[in-house]
């Protein structure tokens, strides 16, 4: 396999951005995820797959609640990538500062964004080898905030000042590095 030439085709796909939150009892959390797909076609069904790291606090919500929501940002809100996406919620709050609402789930739900869905955990597929967990959700509220443009992640290089860029693309090594580690294993467990 040419690694270049797939990450080439790879490079071509397009992401939203979204505030993933979630809240059990009296925490709550949110980070920044981009990995979210529409699965099914049924308007009357609506379900979504989300990809979560193993070791996010947000996800210890999820776990906890089995509800998420995510909000979708506008263009304008790329300072939210840093503040959601560059620490952990274990070492800071980072509602302290903001202000938001309870979905129906009971997952925060930010102001400003350009809409939000408010999602009940269907199944939760993990092959116990990746750092990242996929949830399937059925999508129980959801509503359009501002009709304006979504936040994607082609748009970072462009908006993001060049400190915060540089320290995503250094976050995005490190995971990589530890990605790799989790899944030479695994590839090396199914060979053994
Ligand atoms: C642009 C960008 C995209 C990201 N996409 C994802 C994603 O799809 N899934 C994920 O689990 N983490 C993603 N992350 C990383 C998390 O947002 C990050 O690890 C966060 O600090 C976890 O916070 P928590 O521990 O407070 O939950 C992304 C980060 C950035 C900056």
């Amino acid at each position: 396999m040419d690694e270049n030439s797939v990450a080439a085709v790879l490079g071509k796909l397009d992401f939203e951005i979204f505030v993933l939150t979630a809240a059990h009892q009296d925490r709550r959390n949110g980070q920044i995820v981009c990995w979210v797909v529409p699965a099914t076609i049924v308007p009357q069904v609506p379900r979504i797959l989300v990809g979560v790291g193993r070791m996010t606090f947000t996800r210890e919500l999820i776990e906890a609640s089995q509800g998420f929501a995510l909000n979708l940002l506008g263009k304008d809100q790329w300072p939210w990538v840093a503040h959601f996406g560059f620490r952990s919620g274990r070492e800071t709050d980072k509602f302290a500062t903001l202000s938001c609402k309870r979905g129906v789930t009971g997952s925060p739900i930010l102001r400003g964004t350009v809409g939000y869905l408010d999602c009940q955990v269907r199944t939760l597929f993990d092959d116990g080898a990746g750092a990242h967990l996929f949830y399937l959700a059925d999508v129980i509220d959801g509503k359009i905030v501002a009709d304006r443009s979504p936040l994607c992640l082609h748009h970072l290089p462009e908006l993001l000042p060049p400190e915060d860029l540089a320290t995503m693309r250094q976050l995005l090594e490190q995971d990589a590095q530890c990605n790799l580690a989790l899944l030479s294993k695994s590839r090396y467990q199914q060979q053994a």
